[in-house]
């Protein structure tokens, strides 16, 4: 089983990235012994890849495949077909997405899904897990009332739904500015989400 992480923190110690740390200790755990060839589980930092914008031409509905020269977007798109579970960890970005991660899934629209003749999205991906991990510094439960975390879930369920993956758990972390690191709960991410191998 393939676990793919893509993690959308610039920050290497901050909320997300000790999140995703946590979550592949659950997977760990949750088999009971080291990653072995059964499970392999790999942490893409969306910040370190380089990759060029979507130009808008629309010719990868066509063709299946982008047109721009070959760069980290397509070989993540590479990755993300190969995955068994994605996983996309996003801090709250003015009550969205970080941009980075935003440009990256637009470079990555044929590896997600295809069109029918009318432009009716068809999944890639039907079936598979997807789990969404986020934090942001407006407390709870003001996070939820301003639409804060519910922004990234929103437009993560959007492009995941979109794409077929069933989003079997997520964890959100509210209030991160007066946190220093994780609530100890968050320990345990991979069984609250339901994560089992
Ligand atoms: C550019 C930028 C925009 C942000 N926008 C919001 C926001 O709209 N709402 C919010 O609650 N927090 C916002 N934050 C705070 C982050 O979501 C918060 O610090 C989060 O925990 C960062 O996670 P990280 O430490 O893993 O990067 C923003 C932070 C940055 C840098």
């Amino acid at each position: 089983m393939k676990v793919l992480i893509l993690n959308a923190s610039p920050r290497r110690y901050g909320t997300i990235s000790q999140a995703v740390e946590r979550f592949a200790e659950g997977v760990q755990n949750s088999c009971g012994y080291d990653f072995s060839e059964d499970v392999q589980v790999e942490n893409i930092n969306v910040n370190d890849l380089k990759f060029a914008h979507c130009t808008g031409c629309m010719q990868c509905r066509k063709c299946g495949t982008c047109c721009l020269p070959r760069d980290d977007a397509h070989r993540v798109a590479e990755k993300i077909e190969a995955c068994d579970v994605l996983v996309v960890a996003a801090p709250v970005y003015w009550g969205n997405i970080p941009g980075t991660l935003k440009t990256l899934f637009d470079r990555m629209v044929y590896a997600l899904m295809t069109e029918s003749r009318r432009g009716i999205p068809q999944p890639l991906h039907k079936g598979k897990a997807a789990y969404i991990i986020t934090s942001c510094s407006t407390p709870f439960p003001f996070n939820f009332f301003c639409g804060q975390t519910s922004g990234v879930v929103k437009a993560l369920k959007e492009i995941l739904g979109t794409a077929g993956f069933k989003i079997r758990g997520k964890v959100v972390v509210p209030g991160t500015k007066a946190k220093e690191g994780l609530p100890i709960r968050t320990g345990k991410f991979a069984y609250r989400l339901g994560f089992s191998v």
